[in-house]
């Protein structure tokens, strides 16, 4: 088992490169499902992208991956296509389940494993097969498996969704697009990454319009030529390391290949909390901030502030002057990095769905386990500002989203080793 070994109040400078977003990335291998020949470009090197590539070659696409210049072939000949998502792919990366709208809409059938929970709730799959069965699918859950199917082919409904679900509308929007007649899918997620599902589905020839949180798909017969897409950078690493360099820079770190407008939230509340920030057209400037100010935030769907910096702000508040309340609205047991924080120093008390956060605390380095992507990366930022050494143990977790982190890190000059 890898371990990070963090050398703690090594402050930092210099610049960071942002990688491809994995959450937009993921979306978009399950579309190629419905085309027949896609370059993805810029995609992140990291566990989850591996994962759902398997799974698009189990069930029948040929892939080429191509690590030197981060980019993706994928062919889709239509031979030997298997239309089912194993539960020992699906069990790992939750988002396998997205082949199921893609299955479906191409195949009339789809057999898919429920990806079950994982540490920071149950994760049900509710919202996506009621939207499949508005659509006309036939949805039977046995052995913990999904079956779907649509022998004549899914209809185009007006379907508004009860709450707000990313994956939901990701498998919706999927399965619309060869779906008879209009789909009008009201109460959608818009997180950047949908936004950029609905650039690459336009370039398969869906017309497609999003007003507000409505998404309203025409079905059109899906272009057979090569389709090219550049991914988006990722907006929560891009926050992850803003929140680093505000934690413990010497100076100001650079981060570019990102677009500023598009954390325009997240910046607003850096600013709030007392961090410098510069704004340029594809790179903001972080500066080291003088003192820190508390502040209360709750987590919710985009353009809000999102549940998957969570974790990491909390780090940054147990720096900040006076006690601070983080409420997670989106997810119900996201506080799983709480105890380790705590063991190094950190003063947290949960209160029902709130966390409140007393600085500033002294953090001091200590062994410590990771639980999920976004918890673990909220203890390297800990190790980064901790006094001595910091070891994390259960680093596959961060593997599984964030491309090149030590290397990133130590080009800054941070004092982190994989062992
Ligand atoms: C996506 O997960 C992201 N994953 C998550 O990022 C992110 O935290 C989440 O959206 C919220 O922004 C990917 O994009 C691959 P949801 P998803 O459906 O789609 C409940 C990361 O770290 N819900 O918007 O699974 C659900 O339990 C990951 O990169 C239902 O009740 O999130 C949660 O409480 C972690 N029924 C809330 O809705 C459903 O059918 C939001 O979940 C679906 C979801």
């Amino acid at each position: 088992m890898q371990k990070l070994i963090i050398k703690g109040r090594k402050e930092i400078n210099g610049k960071i490169s942002i990688s491809g977003s994995k959450n937009a990335t993921l979306p978009i291998l399950a579309a190629s499902i419905l085309s027949n020949r896609v370059q993805l470009k810029n995609i992140p090197l990291v566990k989850d992208i591996f994962t759902m590539v398997e799974l698009l070659n189990f069930i029948g696409l040929k892939t080429k991956t191509s690590k030197k210049n981060n980019t993706i072939e994928i062919i889709n000949n239509e031979k030997n296509i298997n239309t089912l998502a194993p539960y020992r792919l699906v069990k790992t990366m939750r988002a396998g389940v997205l082949v199921l709208g893609s299955l479906l809409t191409k195949y009339g059938k789809a057999k898919v494993s429920l990806p079950g929970g994982c540490a920071i709730g149950t994760r049900p799959v509710d919202l996506h097969l009621f939207a499949l069965k508005k659509l006309g699918a036939k949805i039977k859950i046995k052995d913990g498996y999904i079956f779907a199917e649509a022998k004549k082919g899914l209809k185009g409904a007006k379907i508004r969704f009860p709450s707000i679900s990313v994956g939901a509308t990701e498998n919706a929007l999927l399965a619309a697009t060869k779906a008879k007649g209009v789909t009008v899918l009201k109460n959608c997620a818009i997180e950047p990454e949908i936004k950029e599902l609905i650039i690459f589905l336009k370039k398969l020839g869906l017309i497609i319009y999003l007003k507000g949180r409505t998404i309203t798909v025409k079905q059109k017969k899906l272009k057979e030529t090569k389709i090219i897409h550049r991914i988006m950078f990722d907006r929560i690493e891009l926050g992850t390391y803003m929140i680093a360099s505000a934690l413990i820079t010497k100076k100001s770190v650079t981060i570019d290949k990102i677009s500023p407008k598009i954390v325009n939230c997240e910046i607003k509340l850096l600013r709030k909390i007392g961090v410098p920030i510069i704004v340029k057209k594809n790179l903001v400037i972080i500066k080291k901030s003088k003192k820190l100010k508390k502040i209360n935030i709750s987590t919710k769907p985009y353009p809000n502030f999102p549940t998957d910096l969570q974790a990491q702000l909390m780090v940054l508040l147990t720096q900040a002057n006076g006690t601070s309340k983080i409420r997670e609205e989106i997810f119900e047991n996201r506080f799983m990095h709480v105890p380790e924080l705590k063991r190094m120093g950190a003063q947290i008390f949960i209160k029902n769905k709130t966390a409140i956060i007393k600085g500033p605390t002294r953090l001091t380095g200590a062994e410590v386990m990771a639980t999920d992507l976004r918890a673990s990366v909220s203890l390297v930022l800990a190790g980064l500002v901790a006094e001595n050494r910091t070891v994390i143990n259960r680093i596959y977790h961060l593997d599984r989203g964030y491309e090149f982190l030590e290397r990133k890190l130590k080009n800054c000059k941070a004092k982190i080793k994989r062992v």
